[in-house]
C-alpha cells in the first residue's frame, strides 16, 4: 500500500493532468493502520475528519475555506474546467481538488461550451412526478455523470417553495409544497451522493424570487419559517444527507443568509446538521460575522467584495476575533462532507459518458412529470392512425426549450437562440435541447401526414390548422436565473393559440415553460398538455403521452394561479426599485423588504384560506384513465391513513392518491400520497403515514413541536381540493423536542 501512496506521490509531482483529476486518495483496506490514520475506511467519518484535522498546518486549514471561481481565474491552469468552482488539492494529505459544478437538472455547462451531458426535465417536473424513485434514479445519473465529467462537488438539492410563481428559477426548484419538496430533493440529493459525490443542498433559505435576490430582506415569523421553507430543508436534509448547505444571496429578518446566526443556528443546533455550509457565488459580506454565525467555507471568492475568508480571516484568527476551535470546526465540516460522501475514497476519473443509458433515466422522468392539465371528449390520446397532424410553433421540429442561468445544461446538439434584453448577461441564451417532438411523433404514427409551421408566422399557422385533423400547438416559456418571469407567454403566442384554435376545434396545447402561466384560451381549446423543460429526451416524452404510449401521471406541484391579483404580492417585490445609473454590481443595488401576506400558508394553503378558485389547483392532473376511491381509515396511533384506489377506466394507468390533513383552525396540507400504477379493473391499498411535524405548531420559545388535541379531517382525493375519500383523525395532544422524535409514533 504504501508503494501504492509513494507512486501517486510521484505522479502529482509530475503534475499531469490525469492526476490532478484522480484525486490522492488514501486507498486502504478496513482496519489497516498508516502514518495517514485517517485513510482508515473502519474508522467512522467523522473520526477520520478529525485525525485528518489533527495533521493539517493552519496554513492548509485556512487554505480549504475559500475557494476560486474559475472562470475568472487568470491564468486558468489547463487542468481546471470552466466551471463554478475549485479548490486546489491538498497533495501532501491526499485532499483531492475539489471540482464544483452546478448540477440540479444534469452536468451544467453555463460557462462553457457544449459538452457530453444529459439534463433531466426540470424540477418541477420531477416534482410533478411525485415519485422519489424518478428524483432519486434522476440523482444517480448526474452523479454517474459528474464523475465522468472530473467533477467532486455538485451544487444541486434546490429546494426553495414557490412563494413567488413568477420567480426565475421556480424551474431548478421542486414547488410549493415542504413535504413533497422536501422528499424529492432528498432523493435527489441521495441519488447523487450514491456514485460518492458531494451534493450541497440549496439556497439557504427563503431565496424566493430573482429580482434584487442579492439585496433583498426576506421577513417571515419564524414560526411561519420553521413550519414551511425550512421544514423543507430539514426534510430533504433527513432523507439526502447532503454533504454541504448552501446559503443564499438575501436577507432573512434583516441580516444575510451567509452571515445568520439564527439561520444556521437551526441548521447545526436544532437539526445537529455536521456538514458544512458553503456561500453562494457573491454571497459573503463579512469575515467575522459570517465565520461567526456559521458559515465554512467561501465560494468563488473573485465574486465578493473582497477574499473574506482569505488573509482577513487568518487576521481575525491570529487575533481571536474567530477562535481556533471555530475555524477548526469550519475545516472539520468540509472533511466530515468529504468523507461521508466518499469523495476521499473514491476518485473522480473522467471517462465515457453512457448517453443512450443516462437518456433513459432523462426520458423516464419527464414521461413521469408530464401533466395533463385538460382534456375534452378524450381528445387525447391520439390514435396512431390519425392522418393529417400539424404541429406548431416553439421550434417543435427541432426541440424542447430549457430554463436559463447557472443550472444550464447544454448537451451536444443543443440550439440556441437570443435571450430576452433584461436577461443575465452571463447567460448561455435561450437554449433548446435536440428532442424534436415533431419527429418523435412521426416514429409513433409513421402513417400520419404530420406538418410543422413556426408559430410566429399566425397565417400560416392557421392554414395548417385548417388543413388538419388536429393541431398540436406548442407555446413556450423562457424563464432564468437572474430575472423572474411574467405570468404569461410571450411574443404573441396567447393570440397564435386563439387563432389556432378557432381554426381547428380540436386543438391541443403543449406548454414548455418555467413556471405557471395564464391560458386566456384556455376554454377554447380541447387539450393542454404541461411538458415544463422536458430535457434531453422531452420530446419523445411528449410523443408518448400525447400517443397514449405512457399516461399522463404528473401532477401539479405548484397552484397555477387564475389571474395575478390571487397571489400574495400581486406586485412583484422590488420590480419598482430604480437601479442606479452605471454599472452598479447586483450585490450592491439598493435593498428592500419581501414580505409574504401568505406566511405560513404556502401555494394551495393560501388560496385555501382565501377562499380562491385557482386555474388549476397543486396536485392536479389527470390520467387516461378513470379511479374510484374508497375503504379509507385513519389510525391515531401510527398517525397513518389506508386507503384503496380501484382503476375503473379502460386503460393501464397511473394515479396519484393525495392525502391532506386540515387542523381545527388551519389550512389543509399534504400529509402524504402513493401512486399507484394500475391495470383496468385493478384496486390496489396504500397507507401514508403522517410525518407528525406536518400536524404541529412551532414553539420558538420552547423549541419544541406541538400537536394540539383535537379532530383533524383527513381527505384523500386526486387533488387539493377533489374529490375522494373523507374521514376524520382525532388526536391527542403531543409535545416533542426540535431534536427528538415524536413521543408516540417514535418517528420525526
Ligand atoms: C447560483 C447558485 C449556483 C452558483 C454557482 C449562483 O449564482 O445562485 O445556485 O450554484 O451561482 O454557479
Amino acid at each position: 500500500m504504501m508503494r501504492l501512496l509513494t507512486n501517486w506521490l510521484l505522479t502529482a509531482a509530475a503534475g499531469s493532468l490525469a492526476c490532478a483529476l484522480i484525486a490522492p486518495a488514501p486507498l486502504l483496506a478496513r482496519g489497516e493502520s498508516t502514518a495517514r490514520p485517517w485513510a482508515d475506511r473502519a474508522l467512522s467519518p467523522q473520526a477520520r475528519a478529525n485525525a485528518l484535522l489533527a495533521a493539517m498546518t493552519q496554513d492548509e486549514k485556512l487554505a480549504i475555506v475559500h475557494g476560486l471561481f474559475p472562470p475568472n481565474m487568470k491564468p486558468r491552469p489547463s487542468d481546471v474546467p470552466l466551471s463554478a468552482g475549485y479548490f486546489p488539492p491538498n497533495e501532501r494529505l491526499g485532499i483531492p481538488a475539489l471540482r464544483e459544478t452546478d448540477a440540479s437538472l444534469g452536468i451544467a455547462a453555463a460557462h462553457a461550451p457544449f459538452r457530453d451531458a444529459t439534463a433531466l426535465p426540470s424540477g418541477l417536473a420531477q416534482a410533478a412526478s411525485f415519485d422519489p424513485a424518478i428524483a432519486e434514479a434522476g440523482g444517480a445519473m448526474i452523479g454517474r455523470e459528474a464523475r465522468q465529467s472530473g467533477f467532486n462537488i455538485l451544487l444541486a438539492g434546490g429546494v426553495n417553495l414557490t412563494r413567488e410563481p413568477r420567480n426565475g428559477r421556480n424551474f431548478e426548484y421542486m414547488g410549493e409544497d415542504p413535504l413533497l419538496a422536501g422528499t424529492m430533493a432528498g432523493h435527489a440529493i441521495k441519488g447523487i451522493q450514491s456514485q460518492n459525490i458531494a451534493s450541497t443542498i440549496k439556497h439557504f433559505a427563503l431565496n424566493a424570487q430573482e429580482t434584487g435576490r442579492m439585496v433583498l430582506d426576506a421577513r417571515l415569523d419564524a414560526v411561519a419559517l420553521r413550519q414551511s421553507d425550512l421544514l423543507a430543508f430539514e426534510k430533504a436534509i433527513e432523507i439526502g444527507a447532503p454533504a454541504s448547505v448552501m446559503c443564499s444571496y438575501n436577507k432573512i429578518n434583516g441580516t444575510y443568509a451567509c452571515e445568520n446566526p439564527a439561520m444556521l443556528g437551526i441548521l447545526k443546533g436544532d437539526w445537529g446538521y455536521a456538514g458544512w455550509v458553503m456561500s453562494d457565488w457573491g454571497a459573503v459580506h463579512s469575515t467575522v460575522g459570517a465565520a461567526n454565525a456559521g458559515l465554512d467555507q467561501e465560494s468563488g471568492e473573485q465574486l465578493d467584495r473582497e477574499v473574506f475568508f482569505g488573509a482577513p480571516l487568518t487576521e481575525a484568527v491570529a487575533r481571536g476575533a474567530v477562535s481556533q476551535t471555530r475555524l477548526d470546526d469550519m475545516v472539520r465540516r468540509i472533511l466530515y462532507g468529504l468523507f461521508a460522501t466518499g469523495v476521499m475514497d473514491h476518485p473522480v476519473s473522467p471517462g465515457p459518458i453512457d448517453l443512450v443509458g443516462d437518456g433513459q433515466v432523462a426520458l423516464r422522468a419527464a414521461e413521469a412529470g408530464i401533466v395533463l392539465l385538460k382534456n375534452d371528449r378524450d381528445l387525447l390520446p391520439l390514435s396512431a392512425s390519425a392522418r393529417r397532424i400539424a404541429v406548431i410553433g416553439s421550434h417543435a421540429n427541432r426541440g424542447v426549450l430549457s430554463g436559463g442561468g447557472s443550472s444550464q445544461v447544454i448537451p451536444q446538439g443543443s440550439f440556441r437562440f437570443d435571450p430576452p434584453k433584461d436577461a443575465p448577461s452571463w447567460g448561455a441564451g435561450m437554449i433548446f435541447h435536440p428532442s424534436s417532438p415533431r419527429a418523435a411523433m412521426r416514429a409513433l404514427a409513421p402513417a400520419a401526414r404530420i406538418a410543422f409551421a413556426e408559430g410566429d408566422d399566425v397565417a400560416s399557422a392557421v392554414a395548417s390548422a385548417r388543413a388538419a385533423d388536429v393541431a398540436v400547438v406548442f407555446v413556450h416559456q423562457w424563464t432564468s436565473e437572474a430575472m423572474d418571469a411574467p405570468l404569461a407567454l410571450s411574443d404573441g403566442q396567447d393570440a397564435l393559440v386563439a387563432a389556432v384554435a378557432a381554426a381547428n376545434p380540436r386543438t391541443i396545447v403543449v406548454l414548455e415553460n418555467g413556471g405557471p402561466v395564464l391560458m386566456p384560451w384556455l376554454d377554447r381549446v380541447g387539450a393542454v398538455v404541461e411538458a415544463w423543460y422536458p430535457g434531453s429526451r422531452g420530446g419523445e416524452a411528449i410523443a408518448n403521452v400525447l400517443f397514449g404510449r405512457v399516461d399522463p401521471s404528473g401532477r401539479l406541484p405548484m397552484t397555477f394561479p387564475a389571474s395575478l391579483d390571487q397571489v400574495p404580492n400581486p406586485a412583484l417585490p422590488g420590480a419598482d426599485v430604480r437601479r442606479p445609473e452605471g454599472d452598479t454590481p447586483d450585490n450592491a443595488l439598493p435593498g428592500f423588504a419581501v414580505s409574504y401576506p401568505e406566511g405560513v400558508d404556502v401555494g394551495y394553503r393560501w388560496y385555501a384560506r382565501k377562499g380562491l378558485k385557482p386555474l388549476f389547483p397543486f396536485g392536479y392532473g389527470l390520467s387516461y384513465s378513470r379511479y374510484r376511491y374508497g375503504n379509507a381509515s385513519a389510525d391515531p396511533r401510527t398517525m397513518s391513513v389506508r386507503f384503496t384506489v380501484t382503476n375503473t377506466g379502460r386503460r393501464q394507468g397511473a394515479e396519484t392518491a393525495q392525502v391532506y390533513a386540515t387542523p381545527p383552525g388551519a389550512a389543509p396540507r399534504l400529509v402524504g400520497w402513493a401512486k399507484l400504477r394500475l391495470a383496468p379493473g385493478e384496486s390496489r391499498s396504500a397507507t401514508a403515514t403522517i410525518d407528525p411535524r406536518l400536524l404541529a405548531s412551532f414553539d420558538e420559545g420552547e423549541k419544541r413541536w406541538k400537536i394540539g388535541a383535537g379532530t383533524y379531517r383527513i381527505s384523500v382525493v386526486r387533488w387539493q381540493g377533489g374529490m375522494g375519500a373523507n374521514l376524520s383523525l382525532v388526536l391527542p395532544a403531543s409535545t416533542w423536542a426540535a431534536d427528538a422524535s415524536h413521543p408516540i409514533t417514535g418517528r420525526r
